[in-house]
């Protein structure tokens, strides 16, 4: 997905902005760290995050193989944010009608954003169980959509094989920027999209690279027992089937709290506004600051940007609520 710059260097439309996302050098998160942090903003993808690249991938892969037809075909798909959104931006630009299945976690911004770029919602009510997952009940309503309207195709992010080959040109530009040297790379799980295709892009290219899955406590990814999750993004309460044996080295497992400690300790710091996920990461990294070694490059993959989180992550009363009074948490000079 390397950008199409015309000479006179202005991009041919919008999908054309997505990808080649800045890495940067973290230098005040943690500034006792001996290894060289970087951060790589896929933030800045047109649509907010790195769901562009998968999104682009399946719909595009979709459109060349013949199986979505742009005017004729109908695109349904269940997420609840960054895949949607990606996912409305590219039907809206192809003119392929996109229904989205959401449910009452997805929050009213994220709902604005999917209805201002012309996706149609269709909302699931009832929960799959007593921890208000919703993914079971989506997934049914998925299927009778399917039935229900012609040419209906759905890109099934949680197996769609172009997701995770999309997210090998991430991989791609982190170590051309790096000059092939990348130490450990930690990057969040969901539909393991983004960890399968930085993987597959590693062990072609022969790269050293540790690889730390940041996964959420309680999601199914690498454990079995599921539990109330707060914090939207990465986790899954299934096993996703682009989910493999041996695509990451270690495995961290966060927690909500450590979401928000790490998202606001980076915007305290580097005046990064990052959402949940990038929590996730920030605080696995701490935890792991101890054993990175000094010198090693450590890539920080931050999937999207705060504003979606405005109400939870950054919202004082919020975090009061469901926490207590963590302030001191990113308040105290680190000890990093
Ligand atoms: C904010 C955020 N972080 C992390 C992830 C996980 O990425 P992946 O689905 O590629 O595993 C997602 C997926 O939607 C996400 O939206």
């Amino acid at each position: 997905m390397r950008s199409a710059i015309t000479r006179d260097g202005v991009l041919d439309g919008v999908l054309s902005a997505v990808g080649s996302t800045p890495l940067v050098r973290l230098t005040r998160l943690f500034p006792r760290s001996q290894a060289r942090l970087y951060a790589k903003l896929e933030a800045l993808n047109p649509g907010g995050s790195g769901k562009d690249r998968a999104a682009i991938g399946m719909v595009l892969g979709a459109i060349e193989s013949g199986e979505l037809v742009p005017g004729e075909s109908t695109v349904v798909e269940s997420s609840s944010g960054n895949l949607g959104i990606g996912l409305a931006q590219v039907c809206r630009l192809h003119d392929i009608r996109f229904v989205c299945v959401v449910d009452p976690k997805t929050t009213a911004q994220n709902l604005a954003i999917l209805r201002a770029y012309g996706a149609e919602l269709s909302m699931v009510t009832e929960p799959d169980n007593d921890m208000n997952d919703f993914l079971a009940a989506r997934l049914r309503r998925v299927r009778e959509l399917l039935r229900e309207i012609p040419s209906a195709v759905w890109p099934n992010q949680y197996a769609n094989a172009r997701n995770a080959l999309a997210q090998q040109e991430t991989m791609r530009e982190i170590a051309e920027a790096l000059d092939g040297r990348v130490d450990y790379l930690f990057v969040a799980t969901g539909t393991c999209g983004t960890i399968h295709g930085c993987a597959d892009f590693i062990a072609k290219h022969g790269l050293s690279t540790h690889i730390v899955a940041v996964d959420a406590e309680g999601s199914a990814i690498f454990g079995d027992v599921t539990c109330r999750r707060l914090v939207p993004g990465h986790g899954a309460a299934i096993r996703p089937a682009l989910y493999h044996e041996g695509m990451a080295h270690s495995v961290m497992r966060m927690t909500d709290q450590d979401c928000v400690v790490g998202c606001r300790k980076l915007v305290a710091t580097e005046a990064i506004l990052g959402g949940g996920s990038t929590g996730a990461v920030v605080s696995a990294v701490e935890q792991r600051l101890p054993e990175l070694p000094a010198g090693a490059n450590c890539v920080l993959l931050l999937p999207d940007r705060g504003e979606r989180y405005l109400d939870t992550i950054y919202s004082d009363e919020w975090v009061d609520e469901k926490f207590g009074d963590i302030r001191h948490l990113w308040k105290e000079n680190t000890t990093c």
